[in-house]
């Protein structure tokens, strides 16, 4: 069960929920107390218990390990008061389960030991999805939401993204050159590829929603390289198809890119709760290409970080403001969370957004503010 202690609402217990429940219920579009905000790879890199740890532990072992996971996952929870936890796990967690071996290399990223180039390569994956390899992950979930006072998010890379680290397989960034001469002169081998990422994908999130993961998030990161006709030939089948495979699960999907700002349109209409916006478009622009009855997450462009607070403070209410107090905001940053950012700026934000978001009624028992 659920380890929500008994001193947070249930959605629906009051007209604009509890401090735990913002986080759905702003994916939801429905009225919150504030707005709720967490941040892309918020668990890692910028945390100094994360950085001491990974002296002793490679981030491989730290994954498969679910109770090192779990601590992980928490860390942020406790030490920057955000609204959502999201477990820790990498993209390319899963492709064992499809029989692709991957290394996460320290300063490199993902290496996949046998890039997938040609039909040929793709008939050598596994024919069948070996659920093991979800196993890991699921178990963090279960151990964090035992454990944790917001909903824990589950996530995946989205087909595209993951295809860019597969066929590339290393270093893969911006560019996708392989990726992009197969699709060219083999579409028919990308699109078999994409189809067998998107199932590897349900059954990662399957499992984790099964594990107890309130929310999904689809990481397609790298899908801005693609023009509009492109987007919807090779990445809207199959996300059509993941979304399609999550369906009876009810829980929000969230659909995340860099780039994306001349493709929301397009990204929207494949589907997802709330879609992400990253920091290159204004919100209230953003929103209107994702259309009014969709939730959007975002953006403050995650570089500010570095710089002086009166800078950050004012592009948040900016921010903030373009939302307009509409439900269905969700604040994050517009990409992950940078290496150098000091986590007292991270633990600063989020308690300006608690106290500057919108609320969709009057100020309800306000939970003490953090000093
Ligand atoms: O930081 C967290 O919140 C932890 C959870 C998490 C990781 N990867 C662990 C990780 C998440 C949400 C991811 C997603 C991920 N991984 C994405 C999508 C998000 C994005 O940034 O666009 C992508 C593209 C990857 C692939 C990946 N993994 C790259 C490119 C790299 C190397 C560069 C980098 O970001 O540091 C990794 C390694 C990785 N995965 C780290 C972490 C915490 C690096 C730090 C370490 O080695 O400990």
């Amino acid at each position: 069960m659920s380890g929500l202690s008994g001193a947070t609402a249930l959605p629906g217990q009051s007209p604009i929920g509890s401090a735990a429940a913002r986080y759905l219920r702003a994916c939801r579009r429905l009225p919150v107390d504030t707005t709720p905000v967490w941040f892309m790879r918020q668990a890692g890199r910028a945390l100094p218990e994360y950085r001491a740890m990974r002296h002793r532990v490679s981030l491989e072992a730290a994954i498969a390990d679910p109770a090192l996971a779990a601590e992980i996952t928490l860390l942020p929870v406790t030490r920057l008061g955000v609204d959502a936890a999201i477990v820790f796990a990498d993209i390319t967690t899963p492709l064992p389960g499809l029989g692709i071996r991957v290394q996460l290399v320290d300063g490199v990223g993902p290496v996949v030991e046998a890039p997938v180039r040609s039909a040929a390569d793709l008939d050598r994956l596994a024919p069948a999805i070996d659920p093991g390899a979800f196993e890991p992950t699921a178990a963090a979930v279960r151990l964090v939401r035992d454990a944790s006072p917001v909903p824990v998010i589950g996530f995946a890379g989205a087909p595209f993204t993951l295809a860019c680290y597969l066929v590339e397989g290393a270093g893969a960034r911006t560019e996708f050159p392989n990726l992009r001469r197969l699709m060219r002169r083999e579409p028919a081998t990308v699109e078999r590829l994409l189809d067998r990422l998107a199932d590897l994908a349900v059954g990662a999130l399957r499992a984790q929603v099964e594990a107890g993961a309130a929310a999904v998030q689809l990481f397609d990161s790298w899908v801005g390289g693609l023009s509009p006709a492109d987007y919807r030939r090779f990445v809207r089948p199959p996300m059509r198809r993941l979304l399609d495979g999550l369906g009876d699960l009810g829980v929000p999907v969230t659909v995340f890119g860099i780039g994306t700002a001349g493709l929301l349109g397009e990204i929207a209409a494949t589907g997802g709760d709330v879609i992400g916006l990253d920091w290159r478009v204004d919100l209230g622009d953003g929103w209107q290409r994702v259309g009014e009855g969709r939730a959007v997450q975002g953006n403050l462009d995650p570089w500010l970080l570095l710089g002086p607070w009166p800078e950050i403070e004012a592009a948040t209410r900016a921010i903030l403001a373009a939302a307009g107090g509409r439900p269905g905001h969700i604040f994050n940053l517009g990409h992950g969370v940078h290496p150098e950012t000091d986590p007292d700026v991270l633990r600063r934000l989020v308690d300006l957004v608690h106290e500057a978001g919108s609320r969709g009624a009057e100020p309800p028992n306000r939970t003490p503010k953090r000093t």
